[in-house]
C-alpha cells in the first residue's frame, strides 16, 4: 500500500459519493489562486465532517482554523435554518479568500468570520451569548491544540461534538520520540483527553489524499 493507492481510491469514493459541487470546486481554485497552503480536509473528510453535524443536529458550530473556507462551507450546509458558524482565522489573505468563497457557496448570513488570533476570539466568545456550540472542529496551529481543547469546553454544553484534525502526523506521535512542536500539541491533547472526565474520546487513522494521518473526535458528557 502506497500513496498513489491511497489517492486513486479517495478519487474512487469521491467519484461515487460526493456529486460533483461547483462552489467547493471554486473555493479549492481561489485558495490556490492566492497561494494558501493545500493543507484543507480533502472532500470525503469534509463530507464526514458534514455528516457528523447532521447526526449532532448542530444548530452552532465552532471552527479554529479558516483557511480558505473548505471545511467551514461543508459543515455550514450542515446547519439548519436559523442556524449559525462561527470561525476563527488569524491570516488576513486566508480570511478574504475565504469570506469570498462564502459568498459564492450562499453562505455569508449563516458564516461569521473573526479574523483574530484565535485565542484572542475564544477569550471573547467566553463573554457572549453566542455560545454554547453544538459542535466544535479544531483545524489550525498545531502547538495552539491544548489550549484550543480547553476553550472548546469551555464553550461546549452536555453533548457538544469536538473534532480535531491532524492527531497521528504520519505516526510521529509514538515513532518520534522527542517530536517537533505539532507532535508536542497533539500528545498534550491525548494526555488532556485520558485525564478529563467530561469528555469521551476516539483516534481514527487515515490514509488518503492528504497521506497518512487521523482525527480525534471527543463527546462532552451529559
Ligand atoms: C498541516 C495542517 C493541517 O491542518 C493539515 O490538515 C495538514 C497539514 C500543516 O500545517 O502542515
Ligand atoms: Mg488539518
Amino acid at each position: 500500500m502506497n500513496q498513489d493507492t491511497w489517492t486513486a481510491v479517495d478519487h474512487y469514493l469521491n467519484q461515487r459519493l460526493l456529486p460533483a459541487d461547483l462552489a467547493l470546486e471554486a473555493a479549492l481554485k481561489a485558495a490556490e489562486a492566492a497561494g494558501l497552503d493545500p493543507i484543507n480536509v480533502a472532500p470525503n473528510q469534509g463530507k464526514l465532517l458534514h455528516l457528523l453535524a447532521r447526526l449532532r443536529g448542530a444548530r452552532r458550530i465552532l471552527e479554529i482554523g479558516t483557511l480558505g473556507g473548505y471545511s467551514t462551507i461543508w459543515l455550514a450546509r450542515a446547519l439548519p435554518q436559523g442556524g449559525k458558524l462561527v470561525t476563527l482565522e488569524i491570516n488576513p489573505k486566508a480570511a478574504e479568500v475565504a469570506k469570498a468563497n462564502f459568498v459564492r457557496a450562499g453562505l455569508d448570513k449563516v458564516i461569521e468570520l473573526r479574523l483574530a488570533p484565535a485565542l484572542d476570539s475564544l477569550k471573547k466568545l467566553a463573554g457572549e451569548e453566542t455560545g454554547p456550540f453544538d459542535m466544535v472542529f479544531i483545524d489550525a496551529d498545531k502547538p495552539a491544540y491544548p489550549d484550543y481543547l480547553t476553550w472548546s469546553l469551555k464553550l461546549s454544553r452536555p453533548g457538544t461534538l469536538i473534532v480535531l484534525d491532524n492527531m497521528v502526523r504520519k505516526g510521529e506521535i509514538v515513532t518520534s520520540p522527542e517530536g517537533d512542536e505539532r507532535v508536542v500539541g497533539a500528545r498534550k491533547v491525548y494526555e488532556m483527553l485520558a485525564k478529563e472526565p467530561r469528555l469521551s474520546a476516539t483516534g481514527i487513522q487515515t490514509v488518503g489524499v492528504k497521506g497518512y494521518d487521523g482525527f480525534v473526535m471527543a463527546l462532552v458528557a451529559g
